[in-house]
């Protein structure tokens, strides 16, 4: 019998279709170059979004479309779930993952998360996520906010999940939009648990930054 680090399980990522998918797409791209493998989950409206803010269409082989955008080899460690495939590994909670990210959330997937509803495979991913206790952060684009929304991420932070904003900051000098992206991607690994060099910390010394780029920057 032995007992084996769980270092290596996926972590579950979902783009959703609010504004800033280039925030889910530089996520994906960093935790593939660093090793991490990743199940994918695209809502429909986040496709909408890629064509709208990217220009980048999914077509019939979407992993493929997505690694070839990144400027990531086929033999990357990612998964493509289709979000309509309930019987799919991430749909259960006895399938062991390292948690969720769902970057960018828009509020209507937030409102789903927040009511428990499993009308599609990122619903219930990250429903399996609360139950198991497992690590659920939850990246909202949008402003401003109404009470429903405001009580829907309090919901869902009182559920055990952790809900931030896509608001970059910029005491780290941003030279770029490519920085700002950083910033907030970094920040989101933070709370994921991932270490990473995105941008300069608050009173840290300085450390060279990562060339690599997605194609929309
Ligand atoms: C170009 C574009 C930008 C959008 N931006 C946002 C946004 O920033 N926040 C948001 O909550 N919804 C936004 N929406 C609307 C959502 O896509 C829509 O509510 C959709 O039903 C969300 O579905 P999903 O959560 O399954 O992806 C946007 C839609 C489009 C086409």
């Amino acid at each position: 019998m032995s007992l084996t680090p769980s270092d290596k399980l996926p972590l579950l990522l979902a783009i959703t279709g609010a504004s800033g998918s280039v925030y889910g797409l530089r996520l994906l791209q960093y935790l593939i170059e660093a090793g991490q493998p990743v199940e994918l989950m695209v809502s429909c409206a986040a496709e909408q979004v890629f064509a709208e803010e990217l220009d980048l269409s999914l077509g019939n082989n979407p992993k493929s479309s997505l690694l070839n955008y990144l400027n990531l080899p086929l033999s990357s460690p990612l998964v493509w779930h289709n979000i309509n495939n309930f019987g799919a590994s991430v749909a259960s909670g006895s399938y062991r993952t390292r948690g969720m990210a769902v970057v960018p959330c828009s509020l209507g997937s937030l409102a789903a998360l927040s009511h428990g509803l499993s009308e599609n495979l990122i619903h219930r991913a990250a429903a399996v996520c609360l139950k198991e206790r497992r690590p659920l952060f939850v990246l909202v684009r949008e402003m401003p906010f109404d009470l429903i929304q405001l009580r829907n991420m309090v919901s869902l932070t009182e559920a055990g999940a952790i809900v931030a904003a896509a608001s970059p900051g910029f005491y780290h000098r941003p030279q770029s939009v490519a920085d700002q992206i950083d910033f907030v991607v970094g920040r989101s690994l933070d709370q994921l648990g991932f270490d990473h060099h995105l941008f300069m910390r608050w009173k840290e010394e300085s450390q060279p930054l990562p060339t690599t780029r997605t194609q929309a920057l």
